[in-house]
C-alpha cells in the first residue's frame, strides 16, 4: 500500500504521516528533507541557491544518510529548502530515489508537496492535508519556542505565507492537492483527532479500492 501525503508547511502532514506509517508497519519518507538536504549543502558549498545547475549537482551528490540531521529542521534551511525546490533539475535528480523509496514492498508512507500529483500518482490512498495560514503559523511557533528558539508569531506566519506562495506558483510539482486526494483540514483538530480521522479517510480509500478491485 502506498499512501500520499501532501499539504503545506506546518500542516501536521509530517506527524501525521509518521503515525500513519507506525500504524501499518510500512516505511516513511518525509520528502522534505530530501530538499532540505539539498539547501544545507548548496549553502555549505557557498552554491547559490539560485543556480539551478550548482544546486542539481549538490542533488546528485546528495548522501541519504545525512537526512537525520536535526540541524535541517530550522526556520532558515525550510526557506531556502523551497528556493532549491523550485528547480525542476533539482527535482529531476530527487524524483527516482522517491519513487525507488515508494515501490519498494511492502509499500510506504511519503509526504511532501507533490507526492500525489507527480512521485506517486498510482498511490493507493492520498490525502492533502491542510489548516489556515494562522493555526500552522501558531504550531509552528509553539515548536520553535519550545525548542527554545527566540522568534515572533508574526515573523512565523510571514514565513508560512511566504513559504507557501513560493510552493503554490512555481512551475514545476507546485503545491496543490491531486484530483483524487481527500482534503484532511486540521484547523480545528488536535494531533489525535487528525490521526484518527486520517485513519479512517485510508481504511474508506481502502475499501472503495477493494470493492472497484
Ligand atoms: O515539508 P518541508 O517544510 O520540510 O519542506 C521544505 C521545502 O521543500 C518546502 O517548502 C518545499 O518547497 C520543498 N518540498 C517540495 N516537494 C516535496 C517536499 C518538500 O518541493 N515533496
Amino acid at each position: 500500500m502506498i499512501v500520499a501525503i501532501d499539504g503545506p508547511a506546518a500542516s501536521g502532514k509530517g506527524t501525521l504521516a509518521k503515525r500513519v506509517a507506525a500504524h501499518y508497519g510500512l516505511p516513511h519518507l518525509d520528502t522534505g528533507l530530501l530538499y532540505r538536504a539539498v539547501a544545507r549543502d548548496a549553502l555549505a558549498s557557498a552554491i547559490d541557491l539560485d543556480d539551478a545547475a550548482g544546486a542539481a549537482g549538490v542533488a546528485e551528490a546528495l548522501e541519504v544518510a545525512t537526512l537525520a540531521d536535526p540541524d535541517l529542521r530550522t526556520a532558515e534551511i525550510g526557506e531556502a529548502a523551497s528556493r532549491v525546490a523550485r528547480h525542476p533539475a533539482v527535482r529531476t535528480v530527487l524524483l527516482a530515489y522517491q519513487r525507488t523509496f515508494a515501490s519498494a514492498a511492502p509499500g510506504a508512507v511519503l509526504d511532501g508537496r507533490d507526492i500525489g500529483t507527480v512521485i506517486c500518482p498510482g498511490a493507493d490512498v492520498k490525502l492533502f492535508v491542510s489548516a489556515t495560514p494562522e493555526v500552522r503559523a501558531l504550531r509552528r511557533f509553539l515548536e520553535l519556542t519550545g525548542r527554545g528558539v527566540d522568534i515572533s508569531q508574526e515573523a512565523v506566519l510571514a514565513d508560512i505565507r511566504a513559504r507557501d506562495e513560493r510552493d503554490s506558483t512555481r512551475g514545476t510539482a507546485p503545491l496543490v492537492q491531486a484530483k483524487d486526494a481527500v482534503l484532511l483540514d486540521t484547523s480545528n483538530l488536535d494531533i489525535d483527532a487528525a490521526f484518527r480521522a486520517a485513519l479512517d479517510l485510508i481504511e474508506a480509500a481502502m475499501s472503495r479500492a477493494g470493492r472497484a478491485g
